[in-house]
């Protein structure tokens, strides 16, 4: 096996560093950020997607693994922090894009387990199976016909769904979500199962979703209203779920928000840590993504890496609720945000080591 690739270091960010790489064929980049190996080897999600340059692309996997550090230590699973982005140009065709994955996947064994991944936005479990052609065994989220767990997004919508039902059980005394209004930001792999969950237990959904096509396939079930992308963040509801991408919440659109509680899957939701404070000030209750999303990560690399059955694994996603509440009644003794409580729970984990 050729050296294993160097990984550079980063000034200002205190994570352990990023491997990056520029795909000859396609032209895209690669960054795989290594945030922290304090409770076991770095994890997370593989993005794909166009970026605005090599320093934006780099900057969003060093900030999306450090969320994946506190996410696996608010969760104490035995994984540290890490995710990869690639920065891929519009327009590949499929067979080039298969061949970048499958250079990616051979990055990844070059990097001989201290980089584990598996699906995140603009990668799905079947990229997982091409990605684990070279890059096997550290590659995870994979269908169940290459012989993984199939994908992450319902089990992270359940995670969303028991901390919503958390969230109201706080705000409101009671689980129930029957007559509740949720609006969801995001109609895809998580939004569009949340959706249906929701409408399930007698919610009143709205979803919104800048894809036509993804915002129609979650309205073709009657008990979901679609409602326009644009302003979704200030419709009035009980919950605003944002399921899309990070940096939504700043002080644009936090006070034009409209809900009494935020609880959603998108990792990084807040442009700037001082958002947390912003929304708090308006008496809003915010449930930390990093503990309301894990659902997926724990659940499929539970049954793929550690032999967790079905079962236990929906026992671990579930548990997110009981993290959730700790983060609540810390806040309110602390006085401090439910970021800040978040965090704590965290950072003690990450204390206590392995
Ligand atoms: P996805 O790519 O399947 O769906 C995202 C949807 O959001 C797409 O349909 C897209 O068109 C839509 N969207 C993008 N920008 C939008 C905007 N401004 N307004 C309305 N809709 C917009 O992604 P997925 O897997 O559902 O993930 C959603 C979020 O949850 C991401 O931030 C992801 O990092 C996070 N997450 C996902 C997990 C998973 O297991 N899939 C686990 C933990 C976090
Ligand atoms: N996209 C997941 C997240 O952000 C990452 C993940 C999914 C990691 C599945 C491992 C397995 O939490």
């Amino acid at each position: 096996m050729a050296d294993a690739p160097a990984v550079e270091r980063i000034e200002g960010w205190d994570g352990l560093g990023v491997v990056s790489r520029v795909d000859a064929e396609t032209g895209a980049g690669i960054h795989v950020a290594l945030h922290s190996e304090r409770l076991g080897p770095p994890s997370g999600g593989t993005r794909m997607k166009s970026y605005a340059g090599a320093s934006e692309a780099r900057r969003d996997a060093q900030r999306l693994a450090e969320a994946m550090t506190y996410k696996w230590a608010a969760a104490r699973f035995p994984r540290g922090g890490g995710k990869a982005v690639i920065d891929a140009p519009d327009g590949l065709s499929a067979e080039a894009r298969d061949g970048l994955l499958r250079r990616y996947g051979s990055l990844v064994r070059e990097l001989g387990g201290r980089f584990l991944t598996g699906p995140d936005v603009g990668t799905s479990p079947r990229d997982m199976d091409v990605i684990s052609q070279t890059g096997s065994p550290w590659v995870f989220g994979r269908t169940e016909a290459g012989g993984g767990a199939g994908g992450s997004g319902g089990w992270t919508a359940l995670g969303v769904f028991v901390s919503i039902e958390t969230a109201c059980e706080r705000l409101f005394g009671g689980r129930s979500l029957r007559g509740r209004r949720v609006a969801i930001q995001g109609a895809g792999s998580v939004g569009a199962d949340l959706a249906r969950r929701l409408a399930d237990a007698g919610a009143e959904v709205e979803v919104a979703d800048s894809d036509a096509r993804a915002a129609e396939r979650a309205g073709a079930d009657p008990r979901i209203r679609v409602v326009p992308a644009d302003g979704v963040l200030a419709r009035p509801c009980d919950v605003l779920s944002p399921c899309a991408l990070g940096g939504v919440l700043d002080a644009a659109s936090i006070p034009t928000l409209a809900c009494a509680a935020v609880v959603g899957a998108a990792n990084n939701p807040l442009a700037a840590a001082e958002n947390a404070g912003q929304i708090a000030a308006r008496g809003i209750l915010y449930a930390p993504d990093f503990v309301v999303n894990a659902g997926g990560a724990i659940a499929v690399t539970g049954m793929e890496a550690l032999g967790w059955s079905a079962e236990r694994a929906e026992a671990a996603v579930r548990a997110i609720a009981e993290t959730l509440t700790r983060v609540f009644a810390l806040a309110d003794e602390g006085r401090i945000t439910t970021a800040a409580a978040a965090r704590q729970i965290a950072e003690e984990a990450l204390a206590a080591g392995r």
